[in-house]
Order: C-alpha cells, then structure tokens, then sequence
C-alpha cells in the first residue's frame, strides 16, 4: 500500500499520478469515486493522465489522447461499437475487448489516499507498457 494524497488535493485537482513500487499510475477522482489504474494505455502506451472521461453505455471511460480508445474506470474494460451488417438499420451497440487496463486498489483512510497495485495473476495488456523501457514517463519528460 502506498500513500498517495490527500483527499482534499485530488477531489480539487481530480487526477493525479505517482509512482508506487517502480510502477506508475494514475488516479481520477470522479463523480465521488477514486479509481486507478496503470497510466499508459494498453494500445500503444499513450498517456492516460492526459485524456478526457466521457460516458459510453452509461460506463465513465477514460478516452485515451493518441487514438481515442476508451477505457472503463471502474473494470479498466477496452470498449467499441459494433454494428450487425447484415442489418445497416441497426444501432451501433458498445462491446467489451475485456479488460485491457490494470486496475489498481484505492483506499481512503482518514483524509489520506492509498493506492495498492493490483496481483491479479492474468496478463493485462498494459502490463507491458508499465514494466521494461516504456515505464515511467516522469523520467521521460
Ligand atoms: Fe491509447 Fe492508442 S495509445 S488509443
């Protein structure tokens, strides 16, 4: 577990990032809800901290800045549309790739945020960009 914030800093700023344990990660803070989750996107490593959260099917997503695919904050789910076309009258429907994004814990206690990386044993698709030479854009820019 890994101190983050306090809570009063990021209900203002409502993202944030950090580094916990040689891994970095972004934390939104949205509609009264914390959620974190590895900070480079699963696609091709674009910078999560940067994109826009809209909503799709009603799930909040971050919308990642490079190509534009969403991500859904509470499951880290990669989401698109698909459309039958065997019926172009057809609406287009959202549809899950899965989870795609890692998503970390988030623990408020006492006005302090505390962020706990996630083990589940699967591999993620974001894993790679969280490990090896892509890691840590702070030490980048
Ligand atoms: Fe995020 Fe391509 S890097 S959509």
């Amino acid at each position: 577990m890994f101190s983050f914030t306090r809570e009063e800093d990021i209900k203002k700023s409502e993202r944030m990032t950090a580094v916990v344990h040689d891994r970095e990660v972004v934390i939104f803070y949205h509609r009264g809800e914390y959620h974190a989750m590895d900070i480079r996107c699963y696609h091709s490593g674009g910078p999560l901290h940067l994109g826009e959260i809209e909503e799709f099917d009603g799930r909040p997503c971050i919308v990642c800045p490079w190509h534009k695919y969403k991500i859904t904050l509470a499951t880290g789910e990669g989401l698109y549309q698909s459309i039958n076309p065997k019926d172009p009258s057809a609406k287009p429907k959202w549809c899950s790739k899965g989870i795609k994004q890692r998503i970390h814990t988030v623990t408020v206690d006492n006005g302090n945020i505390y962020v706990t990386l996630s083990n589940e044993p699967f591999k993620c698709d974001s894993d790679f960009y969280a490990t090896g030479v892509f890691k840590v854009i702070q030490s980048s820019s």
